[in-house]
């Protein structure tokens, strides 16, 4: 009997579905066979985007961002380096502009990174590392200008079925040592502020920015945002995930573990601030976002020539 639909044989040859990874206009995107995806701009080596197989976006990313090069990208995961917020007076950093130049340099797409997946057992469809890579002869002259080390970064992000990895490597390629901080500056998009708490915190002393840095100690377990929120949480145990949890049923919306990065930012900018921010909108979208930001902050990491150092948080949402 001729059977003209019979299966055909598996060749010895047949892959798996593999992560399509593509490079067009300066970003990247990367889907696993799975339906996960995640795409980064060059541009800040932005995360723009991070969508779970549902095709639900993760990440909080503005309606007026600029996606051009001309300011760093409102939303996403912005890299703050090496310098978080306004830079001190009479430091190395002092020319920079508020959080530095990482966000607003033009990295470069390193590739795939299998060898360190392999490693980590992430091997397959499961997951898929990316690595992007910023140094001192990729800096505009005004940033090398006001920055004088020699340094590289690696920037690695890897998107797993139940999660998202980020990860910093920082090199001093000179010979002198050098100072820097360093921010994973992670803006989550959340259906409803009002609805989300904050845990992992209590008892840990804090920066409260919106008070003239006056400092505080967190009594709440579970901290609700109700108002403009800008606080530096300092000197915690990485080992110990900070938690957004729905208010209602105590249920885990995201969960943030770090290495190596033992302060957390924790931001909202709430009425007045979104609506004085021209790339923030639309203005009401404050209530659909909170940055909880891992990061080495507080202080100063120093780094000595011919070192690097390393740090990184993962990221699970509810699945
Ligand atoms: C947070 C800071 O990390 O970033 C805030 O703690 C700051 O003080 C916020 O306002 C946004 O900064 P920028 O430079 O992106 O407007």
């Amino acid at each position: 009997m001729d059977r003209s639909n019979k299966p055909s044989a598996i060749g010895v040859g047949a892959t798996l579905p593999q992560p399509t990874i593509s490079l067009r206009d300066n970003t990247v995107i990367a889907t696993l066979p799975t339906g996960e995806s995640v795409t980064i701009y060059l541009y800040g080596a932005t995360v723009t985007s991070w969508k779970l197989a549902d095709g639900k976006e993760q990440l909080f990313l503005s309606e007026k961002a600029h996606l051009d090069g001309s300011k760093p990208i409102r939303g996403g995961i912005p890299v703050v380096f090496p310098v978080f917020g306004r830079p001190p007076q009479n430091h190395a950093t002092s020319s920079l502009p508020q959080h530095g130049f990482a966000r607003n340099s033009n990295w470069e797409f390193l590739g795939k990174s299998s060898e360190s997946l392999a490693k980590d057992q992430k091997e397959g469809d499961d997951a898929v590392k990316l690595d992007f890579g910023l140094s001192r002869p990729m800096l505009t002259e005004e940033f090398q200008k006001s920055w004088p080390y020699d340094f590289g970064l690696v920037y690695s992000v890897t998107l797993m079925k139940d999660g998202l990895e980020t990860s910093l490597q920082v090199q001093n390629k000179g010979s002198q040592n050098f100072e820097f901080q360093v921010l994973m500056h992670t803006y989550f998009n959340i259906e409803d502020i009002s609805q989300v708490r904050v845990k992992g915190l209590q008892s840990k002393t804090y920066i409260d920015k919106t008070q003239n840095a006056y400092v505080h100690t967190e009594a709440s377990h579970a901290i609700e945002i109700n108002k403009e929120t800008d606080r530096v949480y300092q000197s915690l145990d990485p080992e110990v995930p900070i938690v957004l949890s729905s208010a209602n049923n105590d249920t885990p919306i995201f969960s943030i573990a770090r290495e190596g990065l033992n302060d957390v930012v924790v931001w909202n900018p709430w009425i007045e601030k979104a609506q004085g921010m021209a790339d923030f909108g639309p203005d009401e979208a404050y209530k659909n976002m909170i940055c909880v930001e891992a990061g080495s902050v507080a202080g100063w990491q120093i780094l000595e020539a011919g070192d690097s150092w390393v740090g990184g948080q993962t990221i699970r949402p509810r699945l």
